[in-house]
């Protein structure tokens, strides 16, 4: 079989390398790949959002499935053309994608199914927005959230009114997140940890992948701005087997009936962001594909053939196969950036060491940001690398893959130095 995968982060060299593990997988592209996917598959050199061009190659090639690893070619439709020109593609539709793509899509769903979330009001305007806040007796803590996709950055968590004004402000009136801002959603803000549940669903089966936690802030302790997420590890356990059959029976099956009921049905990935609450675990959020970095440590787990799980929900057959084996270990995933991530950061350094990390046992070091330039590997993104061991606890793991970390050295290189310290205490 030919597979294209179509990305250029840690999660699509992940998904990269695990598809290219199974013993039907005759050739993997990767679009447009970097220098990690050129080891473990071959690159292919178009944008991921350029879906004519991608088309072209699939059809001209004759790729057997094609495997989509970001958002945006998913909520701008990418499954429905492939689907429609009789190409095979693992991802939901555009309609299906909105669960990531509109918040205000999603919080319906969400209120609809009757699944736990925060409370939230819809607004198209700053003026009703401001006249809602204003207009609350108690200052309570809220989360003001621009509708559709701004790369991470729309949504703002506020203390109290004034700063939820000012969120309003930035989103509806100065359109820092352009179109995504022409709706917005104020939300009841939730305490507690977060959990990434991920799951995946041909819209009627759905198979539940062990849970990660990822780092979403830049530095050790949880501070620093948002970033794409700076490590992870699975499993978490933050999320014992009760609490993930509750998110299973309450949160994910119930949104996949909705969606099947609305004639949306959910194919693909479908990754609840949780938040574990005083009242119980509460959606913060929806994404329809893997999450990055949290595919690196799941994938690095599984045991199983990645193409027969993928292939069963693109065919709609995901209840016929056999239940995927996970490697008992736990693994962590360092991720390491460049020098001023997730400001302005330069690209082009040379990374060194990368050959020694790859020689220590059950390390795997997947690329993010890196790029080719003559026989070396040079960085080329604010995320670079995800490196990924197994050990035999958490502690294990974490240590093994700074022990790989050690080895890989370019001028900036950083990263966050507690990534998984959060699962200490908790029964590991
Ligand atoms: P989202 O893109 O909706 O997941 O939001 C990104 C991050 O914002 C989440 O990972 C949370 O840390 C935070 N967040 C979103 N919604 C809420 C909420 N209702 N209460 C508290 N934090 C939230
Ligand atoms: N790790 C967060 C995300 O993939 O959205």
């Amino acid at each position: 079989m030919k597979v294209l995968v179509i990305g250029n982060g840690g999660r699509e060299h992940a998904l990269a390398w695990k598809i290219a593990q199974s013993p039907r997988a005759d050739r993997v592209f990767v679009a447009p790949g970097n220098a990690g996917t050129a080891i473990d598959a071959e690159n292919v050199d178009i944008p991921a959002t350029d879906v004519a061009r991608l088309l072209k190659f699939v059809h001209d090639n004759q790729v057997d499935l094609t495997v989509v690893g970001p958002e945006t070619p998913l909520c701008e439709g990418i499954v429905d053309i492939f689907t429609k020109e009789g190409h095979r593609a693992f991802g939901p539709s555009k309609a299906a994608a909105q669960l990531e793509g509109s918040k205000v899509f999603c919080k319906k769903v969400l209120r609809q199914a009757d699944v736990p979330t925060a409370e939230y009001r819809v607004f198209r305007d700053a003026e009703s927005a401001a006249l809602y806040l204003n207009s609350q007796r108690e200052d309570l803590p809220v989360v003001v959230k621009a509708d559709g996709l701004a790369a991470g950055k729309g949504v703002i968590v506020c203390s109290n009114r004034n700063e939820a004004l000012e969120a309003v402000r930035r989103i509806a009136i100065d359109k820092e997140f352009g179109a995504a801002g022409k709706q917005l959603v104020i939300e009841e803000r939730l305490e507690g940890e977060e959990a990434s549940v991920l799951a995946i669903t041909d819209g009627r089966t759905l198979l539940v992948l062990p849970p990660a936690q990822d780092h979403k802030r830049a530095f050790d302790g949880d501070t620093g701005p948002n970033t794409g997420g700076m490590g992870a590890y699975s499993p978490t356990p933050l999320l014992d087997a009760a609490s993930l059959n509750k998110i299973e029976e309450q949160i994910l099956v119930p949104t996949v009936h909705a969606m099947k009921r609305s004639r949306w049905p959910m194919r693909g990935v479908l990754y609840a962001g949780i938040m574990m609450t005083p009242q119980g675990p509460k959606v913060l959020e929806y994404n329809v594909r893997f999450g990055d970095p949290e595919c690196q440590p799941i994938l690095m787990r599984l045991k199983s053939d990645l193409l027969t799980i993928l292939e069963a929900t693109v065919d709609g057959r995901l209840d016929e196969i056999e239940p995927p084996q996970w490697d008992t270990r736990p693994s962590v995933c360092i991720v390491m950036a460049s020098e001023g991530y997730p400001g302005d950061y330069e690209r082009g350094r040379p990374i060194r060491g990368l050959d020694d990390a790859a020689k220590l046992p059950d390390v795997k070091v997947f690329h993010a940001g890196t790029a080719t330039m003559g026989d070396q590997v040079i960085t080329d993104g604010g995320r670079v690398l995800g490196v990924t061991a197994l050990g035999t606890t958490i502690a294990a793991a974490k240590l093994q893959a700074y022990k790989a970390v050690k080895c890989i050295r370019w001028e900036g290189a950083w990263c966050r130095k507690d990534i998984s310290d959060k699962a200490q205490g908790k029964g590991v």
